[in-house]
């Protein structure tokens, strides 16, 4: 396999650190690794496979040369740099929501539509971390019966905002512990002791951003606009890995069993169901995981097709770096880098 110059966006966020880290675990076929990251961190140094290498401010010219761009920035920096990656012929990996639904952007989730990759013109997008691993525990059910309707409610942790984040709710739990009103900064709201049901900003509809993202981006990876979803998406206060509780209406019955076992066979999943034992997915345990954890399957009552699970994922790893890695391990096997 060829090896290709990498730069990493905002290496010196949680995204981009993870990114790094897997960098290095898979053995991806780096030359050269550039990170980058603003003007604020120029100079700093972040280790790679041993060695110190300095952080670059991310501008233009930083591309020259380089032949695979993670992005993990955010919108802002994405917007404005990834096209000035693409047009000095890099291939760009996008965690962010700037180009996501554009219908010249494939948006990859490798286990479920590894074919879309190949139609990248430049640019690739990673979908949003609590799509990525609802779709990977959906497409199993999907390919078993089509999907008609979708319920779900999240439980989002902190790492998903960024470093700022994780701080502010370490900070706050021991403020309130010591009986001190805690300040919040990075949300509208206290996330110590919480749950904010409100990420990203509003609309009006009534719903969220990041509630419209799952609506939207399930569609187009699925390429089936008639799956409806309807989201509500909340904060709660844990450092790393979303859950989700998901309600999936299917065209034809699948029981929990069968369920169960597709799920079980199915990439990138590992289904850890004994409620009896006290086993079902949970944040803390599944943090550091490349899979996404599927349990609690059960079957809704209420209708004819129904079934209910519990899917957490490790937000930053499959859900941001490591779908990313993945994508680019993909274009790299299929030389379409
Ligand atoms: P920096 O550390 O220099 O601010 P997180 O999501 O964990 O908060 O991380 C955000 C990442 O995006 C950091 O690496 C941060 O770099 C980077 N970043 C923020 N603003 C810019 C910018 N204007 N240009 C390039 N990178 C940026």
């Amino acid at each position: 396999m060829k090896n290709y110059n990498v730069a990493v966006v905002g290496a010196t966020g949680a995204v981009g650190q993870t990114i790094l880290g897997i960098l290095e675990e898979r053995d991806f076929p780096v030359k050269n690794l550039l990170p980058l990251a603003s003007s604020r961190s120029k100079g700093m140094t972040i280790k790679f496979k041993g060695e110190d290498i300095e952080v670059g401010e991310a501008k233009p010219e930083a591309f020259e040369g380089i032949d695979l761009a993670f992005f993990s920035a955010g919108t802002g920096v994405s917007r404005k740099l990834a096209p000035e990656a693409v047009k000095r012929s890099v291939l760009v990996v996008d965690n962010s929501n700037a180009f996501r639904m554009e219908p010249d952007v494939p948006l990859v989730v490798p286990e479920v539509n590894p074919e879309a990759i190949a139609r990248h013109k430049g640019l690739i997008a990673n979908p949003n971390c609590s799509t990525i691993q609802m779709v990977l525990a959906l497409k199993p059910i999907y390919d078993e019966s089509k999907i008609k309707r979708v319920v779900v409610s999240t439980y989002q942790a902190v790492s998903g905002t960024g470093v700022e984040a994780i701080e502010e709710l370490k900070l706050q739990s021991q403020e309130i512990i010591k009986g001190i009103e805690p300040e919040a900064k990075v949300y509208p709201h206290t996330i110590a002791f919480n749950a904010l049901p409100h990420i990203d900003v509003f609309d009006e509809t009534g719903y969220t951003l990041e509630e419209w993202k799952m609506v939207r981006e399930t569609k187009k990876i699925f390429e089936d606009d008639s799956i409806e979803v309807t989201a509500t998406t909340v904060r709660i206060p844990v450092i790393n890995s979303h859950s989700e509780s998901v309600n999936i209406e299917t065209i034809d019955k699948i029981t929990p069993e069968r369920a169960r076992e597709i799920l079980s066979k199915a990439p990138g999943i590992k289904v850890y169901d004994d409620p009896k034992n006290n086993i079902y997915p949970l944040a803390r345990d599944v943090s550091g995981a490349d899979e996404v954890y599927v349990g609690r399957i059960r079957e809704d009552f209420t209708i004819p097709c129904g079934l209910n699970m519990w899917i957490v994922g490790d937000n930053l790893r499959k859900g941001a770096a490591l779908n990313a890695i993945q994508i680019a391990e993909y274009a790299a096997e299929h030389d379409l880098i």
